[in-house]
């Protein structure tokens, strides 16, 4: 009869929390990079605004050189709502978030900065809000009535933001007023499902939820005030916006292509340019063309590599003899490139008036190549 009774409690108390039980009805994700002066100040700050919740945050740390890994697990050690994930050799806003929430078992989860510019007063009206059975997430907005970008931002980022909102509205029929919140909280099971499809990279979380949901989610928006930063430093730089962009793209050419595809893409052009440049500054230089070609193709790999080890792979960035070693398989990587390249372009060059056809054919066919040989040699997984 016990046995019973505890089994209906354990599938009964899943969605709706477990009294008996102390396990958490909310799990607050924090991804931080050196918030070491941040964190426990916002946990004593999240105690208070949340006497009423069973709640747990999750700390999930980049290996910050600042130590914020060790003051979050001291605070752990007398705290047990406080969890710690520390991630190493990996950075990223949105890859922590998921990763997070992937760690959550509470009915809801949300994600709040770390660096106490988030209001955390708001989260218990965003967990009364999320109870309501038309809701699945709820965003804290700078945008609706009431919420303010305050002192928060610098009047640049604020005309950034908006441009980035405007963009994400356009582009891919967002109709919420600030998809780059970085707080948010959702129902667990529902970002669940939506993980998989999750970018890891940059800062754009709730824009890729939002838009990789397909219009699933129910969604409700609450005023609030972006506070200013009082210790650290914002880690929102060009990459990141960058990265942004590569991400709307890509959405709205429906995932086809990945975002660190497109990256490659970029870099891939730019690195024809360089070769043009170089190729006309050998050939002044008096080099034979043969010669004045395979230098220049030397010099547009090597700026390639660097900036796929800076833009497209910075999560996986190698250093130091590691980086050598890359770029001398990337060398060999693109080199299998070009026989792919001349391969496949001369297949297709059946007849002369199709020249662009076949050429553009043999560049997207070495273009894959690369992507897919370096991503596998040169900046493989660790
Ligand atoms: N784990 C991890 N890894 N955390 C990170 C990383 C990272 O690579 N980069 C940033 N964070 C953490 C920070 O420590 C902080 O807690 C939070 O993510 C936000 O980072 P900030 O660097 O403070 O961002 P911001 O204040 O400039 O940007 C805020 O506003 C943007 C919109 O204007 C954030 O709320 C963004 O999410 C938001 O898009
Ligand atoms: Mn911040």
């Amino acid at each position: 009869m016990g046995i019973v009774e505890s089994k209906a409690d354990v599938s009964g108390g899943a969605v709706q929390g477990n009294p008996g039980s102390n396990a958490a009805e909310l799990s607050v994700i924090l991804p931080s990079f050196n918030e070491a002066a941040n964190i426990p100040i916002l946990v004593d700050l999240l105690d208070t605004a949340l006497v009423d919740v069973a709640w747990e945050a999750i700390v999930v740390d980049d290996n910050s050189p600042d130590g914020t890994t060790e003051v979050a697990r001291n605070i752990a050690r007398s705290d047990p709502r406080v969890r710690v994930i520390r991630r190493i050799g990996r950075r990223g806003l949105s890859g922590a978030c998921i990763e997070g929430i992937l760690a959550s078992s509470a009915p809801y989860v949300a994600v709040m900065d770390a660096d106490l510019q988030h209001d955390e007063t708001l989260l218990p009206k965003m967990l009364a809000e999320i109870k309501q059975d038309d809701t699945d997430l709820v965003v804290a907005s700078r945008k609706v009535d009431g919420g303010e970008i305050g002192e928060g931002l610098s009047s640049f980022r604020t005309w950034g933001s908006n441009v980035a909102n405007g963009l994400a509205q356009k582009l891919l029929n967002v109709t919420l007023k600030d998809p780059m919140s970085g707080f948010f909280m959702v129902r667990r099971e529902k970002a669940e499902e939506i993980a998989p499809r999750l970018s890891p990279q940059g800062f754009k979380i709730l824009l890729d939820l939002v838009s990789s949901a397909n219009g699933a989610l129910k969604i409700k928006e609450l005023p609030f005030t972006f506070r200013e930063r009082q210790h650290g430093e914002s880690k929102l730089d060009t990459l990141v916006t960058l990265d942004y962009f590569g991400l709307l793209l890509a959405k709205y050419f429906g995932d086809v292509v990945s975002v660190r595809f497109l990256m490659f893409g970029l870099v891939g052009a730019s690195g024809l340019v360089v070769h043009l440049i170089a190729l006309r500054m050998f050939i002044l230089g008096d080099f034979s063309f043969n010669l004045a070609q395979t230098a220049a193709s030397f010099v547009a790999m090597t700026s390639n590599f660097f900036l796929n080890n800076q833009l497209t792979y910075r999560d996986r960035r190698l250093r130091g003899v590691g980086a050598l070693i890359g770029l001398l398989t990337f060398y060999a990587v693109c080199s299998v490139g070009v026989l792919a390249n001349v391969g496949v372009a001369n297949l297709i060059y059946a007849d002369p008036a199709y020249w662009w056809l076949a050429g553009t054919a043999g560049a997207v066919m070495g273009a894959v190549w690369n992507y897919a040989a370096s991503s596998a040699l040169t900046w493989r997984r660790s």
